[in-house]
């Protein structure tokens, strides 16, 4: 069985054993395996052109972008990047021939000052500088990434074309007709778009106020408490998007974080008041 045309919208990916390899000669002889494996099972399998813009837009990519494509195959994610979007981007691919090629066409594109792409693994790729990372890669490898993904700076998009985070749900997701489309059995697509999202879970504390939140991935459920006074304490349930979070309900709460501090921002109900984190409890 070929795994990969079996899976509908499979993606080309090389097994990372190598990533937990200690030593460096080891690691050498185990990427030099890979590289092998992937070229004789799994054929290079390409995002479509409408796939690739449709990933683009959903993470509305612009001049100011760093785009980091894992897994870049011949380099066509970062070059539209850079080439339709003015952004600046990196693809990482584990096959020279693939990373020749994608330099080759970032020349004739002329956007090969603002495109670099590297041999690398993907799990080795310092994801920093990185504002929209894009991936075609396979549900347990999206998996294995999570960790690294939830802790990039809030506010950066994940794209992933066809394979989701398992129950980091995407924040929006869109479906595309491809008839042209190389694997799978339904000839769609689907684009998934996360923003992530601040990292807000705990307790804060204010001028005579404590702030409990509880955060799973983009929702949150906030208790806002008066210690020592007779005031019933507030709970607010809503949804953070990088460094916002807004309440769900008709009287919405907004919350900034900025830097180390978070602004609740106040409405008719709740006056506005800055929280810090707490380690045990507020003062
Ligand atoms: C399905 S292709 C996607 C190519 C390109 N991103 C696109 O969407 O057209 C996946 C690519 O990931 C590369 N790849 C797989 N595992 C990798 C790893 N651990 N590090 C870097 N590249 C890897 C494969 O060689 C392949 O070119």
């Amino acid at each position: 069985m070929n795994r990969w045309f079996d899976r509908p919208g499979a993606g080309q990916v090389l097994r990372d054993g190598t990533r937990r390899a200690g030593r460096a000669a080891a690691l050498a002889l185990c990427l030099g395996a890979a590289v092998a494996a992937a070229q004789d099972e799994v054929p290079f399998v390409t995002t479509p052109d409408a796939v690739t813009l449709a990933m683009l837009e959903l993470a509305a990519v612009g001049a100011r972008d760093h785009v980091v494509d894992l897994g870049s195959g011949d380099g066509r994610i970062v070059i539209t990047a850079a080439r339709r979007f003015g952004a600046s981007g990196l693809g990482v691919e584990l096959v020279a021939e693939l990373v020749r090629t994608s330099r080759e066409r970032a020349a004739a594109a002329g956007v090969e000052g603002r495109v670099e792409f590297r041999e690398q693994d993907l799990f080795r790729t310092d994801l920093a500088a990185a504002t929209v990372v894009t991936m075609y890669l396979l549900p347990e490898v999206n998996l294995q990434l999570r960790p690294r993904l939830l802790a990039l700076a809030p506010g950066t998009r994940i794209v992933s074309h066809d394979w989701d985070l398992g129950d980091w749900t995407p924040d929006r997701t869109v479906t595309i007709d491809v008839p042209e489309k190389a694997v799978g059995h339904d000839k769609l697509s689907r684009v998934h778009l996360w923003v992530v999202p601040a990292r807000v879970h705990g307790l804060w504390c204010g001028d005579g106020a404590s702030l409990e939140i509880v955060q799973r991935f983009q929702r949150f459920s906030a208790t806002l408490a008066r210690p020592g006074s007779d005031a019933p304490a507030a709970v607010f349930d809503g949804r953070i998007s990088g460094t916002t979070l807004r309440s769900d309900g008709v009287h919405a709460i907004g919350l900034r974080l900025d830097g180390a501090t978070l602004r609740l921002l106040g409405n008719a109900m709740v006056p506005a008041q800055s929280f810090v984190r707490a380690r045990d409890a507020c003062p």
